[in-house]
């Protein structure tokens, strides 16, 4: 069956507000692991729920910040792929000739912006960033793991680091759902990347835009909870996909 690239390609010239939400998958070509794939998932060695929770951090504070800085390094460690690529050259196209365009990522991996995306929304924040547990003020530790766990803050004696990150039970930062509600309000055009779609509100998203008439597009080799509800079910990688759909785009 030919992929409807060349439909999506032409809708993504024409969109004049376009909203992409990514997961794990888009990050699984530059070797970060998934949450959720069987064999490579991250969660295939670790329980989540004795690392990514508030009560994990509380009841062993050492196992959970070394688990994040080796998480932290290893993204650090890691480059864009394809595919973060070429969701920085759409977002230039959309913007160039005036559409908007934001991202909704989960990933806490940085690898978009470095990609040179602009318009970001870590919906789940960001590994590479750290507050102190007494402050709440943040930094981005270097480029070195931490010398003890957990690691002492700089800002407040006898207080420690934790990482940026949003753990289950927790709230999503205002900032950044305001910021999807207030894309989603004007989206003609949505796409869902690299996400098995089972964590909300990221998963919730595709129906909202779907719900205002938007045209919604599904990449990922596996289907998910969606893949029925889209217009378009492209099973293929992001880093196929994605530079292929910027091949058939107008060019400007
Ligand atoms: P998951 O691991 O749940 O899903 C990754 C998805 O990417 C799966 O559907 C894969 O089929 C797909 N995939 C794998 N390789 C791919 C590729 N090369 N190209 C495209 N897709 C590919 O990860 P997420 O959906 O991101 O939240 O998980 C959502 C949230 O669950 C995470 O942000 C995390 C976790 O709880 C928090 O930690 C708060």
């Amino acid at each position: 069956m030919k992929t409807p690239y060349s439909a999506i390609a032409d809708t993504l010239d024409h969109a004049s507000g376009v909203v992409v939400v990514t997961g794990a998958g888009v990050s699984a070509e530059s070797a970060i692991p998934t949450f959720r794939d069987t064999m490579t998932g991250l969660w295939a060695k670790f329980d989540p729920q004795t690392l990514a929770t508030p009560e994990a951090f509380a009841a062993d504070p050492e196992t959970v910040t070394r688990w994040y800085d080796h998480r932290r390094l290893g993204c650090l460690a890691a480059e864009p792929n394809a595919g973060h690529t070429a969701l920085a050259e759409i977002e230039r196209r959309v913007t160039a000739r005036g559409g908007s365009f934001t991202l909704l990522t989960q990933n806490v991996d940085g690898l978009h912006r470095r990609a040179g995306s602009v318009h970001v929304v870590e919906l789940h924040g960001s590994v590479a960033r750290w507050r102190c547990t007494a402050t709440g003020r943040e930094f981005e530790p270097g480029p070195d793991a931490f010398k003890t766990f957990p690691p002492p803050s700089p800002f407040e004696e006898g207080a420690v680091l934790r990482p940026c990150v949003v753990w289950f039970g927790e709230a999503l930062p205002d900032v950044a759902l305001d910021a999807a509600e207030r894309a989603l309000e004007t989206c003609d055009l949505f796409l869902s990347i690299g996400t098995s779609s089972v964590v909300w509100p990221a998963a919730g998203f595709m129906h909202a835009a779907s719900a205002r008439g938007a045209p919604t597009v599904e990449i990922n080799p596996e289907p998910t909870g969606i893949s029925d509800d889209v217009t378009w079910s492209v099973r293929a990688k992001s880093g196929e996909a994605l530079p292929a759909i910027v091949h058939l785009m107008a060019c400007h």
